[in-house]
């Protein structure tokens, strides 16, 4: 029977067990998203993960929405992130990088120029940015202009070739949580009255061209799509849910991608009601691996693996306090705690001190 510690082919990769180290913000980054030592040794400490998905990485400096995250568009940033791979590999880890923009979950202080964030259309989300001044409330974004757009696909493919000179195996193309790709996913962001808005063939049309560049720089089998369906963490929402993914899918399938990757239910605040959604359709429709996410303990993770509802299970806040936690699933050990106090701030303490 299939569980987490059955092996298993993604892509161009053998995973050695299917507990996937999800991406997190951790707010660590150094000076101008470039990543140092510590961070190196954060992920070294998680190798047993099958996969590693790194922390979310701008694109671009338009891409930034947060203060000490990372970046993959300039040389010093790539060079920072080689020492992150140099380490994981070196203990035999396997890791993909998360490609990120995050549109309109900006601030003007954090976009080159003073700039406003930008967005498929003009609409204000509700909520506050996290800046260096502290948390400051969002701005109405300014619309893309139609022929901005191809700019942006091509910050995605110069990141996804910059993460694979950087030494990462793969590249995850975030499409999850209210940012720019899942903006332009979303009747509610996504307002437009050109080839971008409308149908959904029109907003899918961003997705499928980004999807389509990093592919083509990256190889299919080195690239992720994650997506999450109910998830209204920044201020999104959907009119139809399920036609809009189920049609996400038929877009994806071709492509031959290493996986996909579903976030289920609302994140940051899971009592919040979503809308209804049956993941066992999407898993169904979609013929490449399927990886699952949010809230997993060993039991459901395993049963879903059992159950072939998912190929692979990603785990959060579990290895925040675990590193070795395919080690701790194996012997049926008790899980450690994470400090929510620490999960943001900026340095080694609730980053790389845990047991
Ligand atoms: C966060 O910083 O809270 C965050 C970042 C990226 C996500 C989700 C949450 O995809």
């Amino acid at each position: 029977m299939t569980g987490l510690f059955t092996p298993i082919k993604l892509g161009s990769c053998d995973l050695p067990n299917r507990i996937v180290m999800a991406p997190m913000t951790r707010c660590r980054i150094g000076a101008d998203g470039v990543p140092v030592e510590l961070n190196a040794t954060y992920y070294a400490q998680r190798t047993t993960a099958g996969l590693i998905i790194s922390e979310a990485c701008a694109i671009s400096a338009q891409g930034v929405g947060y203060a000490n995250t990372p970046g993959i568009y300039n040389e010093a940033q790539v060079e920072g992130w080689r020492n992150v791979t140099h380490r994981v590999h070196n203990k035999g880890g396997v890791i993909f990088l998360q490609l990120w923009h995050v549109g309109r979950i900006s601030h003007p202080s954090l976009q080159p120029d003073g700039n406003l964030p930008v967005a498929p259309s003009a609409i204000r989300p509700t909520g506050e940015a996290f800046t260096y001044d502290g948390l400051l409330p969002f701005v109405t974004p300014r619309a893309l202009e139609a022929e901005e757009i191809a700019g942006i696909v091509a910050d995605y493919r110069n990141a996804a070739k910059r993460a694979l000179d950087a030494g990462f195996d793969g590249v995850e193309i975030h499409a999850a949580n209210g940012y720019l790709i899942d903006q332009f996913l979303r009747s509610s962001t996504n307002h437009r009255e050109d080839a971008y808005g409308g149908s959904i063939e029109n907003r899918l049309r961003f997705l499928s061209e980004v999807v389509s560049t990093v592919c083509e720089a990256c190889g299919p089998t080195r690239v992720g799509v994650r997506l999450s369906p109910q998830n209204s963490f920044n201020d999104i929402s959907d009119d139809d849910p399920q036609t809009l993914f189920d049609r996400i899918i038929d877009c994806l399938n071709p492509f031959g991608l290493a996986y996909v990757h579903i976030v289920e239910g609302v994140i940051h605040s899971p009592d919040k009601i979503a809308p209804p959604f049956n993941y066992g359709k999407l898993r169904v429709r979609y013929q490449g691996r399927y990886m699952a996410n949010n809230g997993y303990d060993k039991k459901r993770a395993e049963a879903a693996l059992a159950s072939g509802a998912a190929d692979l299970i990603s785990f959060g806040r579990p290895f925040i306090a675990n590193p070795d936690l395919p080690d701790r699933f194996a012997g049926g050990v008790a899980l450690a705690e994470a400090d929510q106090s620490t999960f943001y701030t900026g340095d080694e303490n609730g980053y790389t001190n845990y047991p």
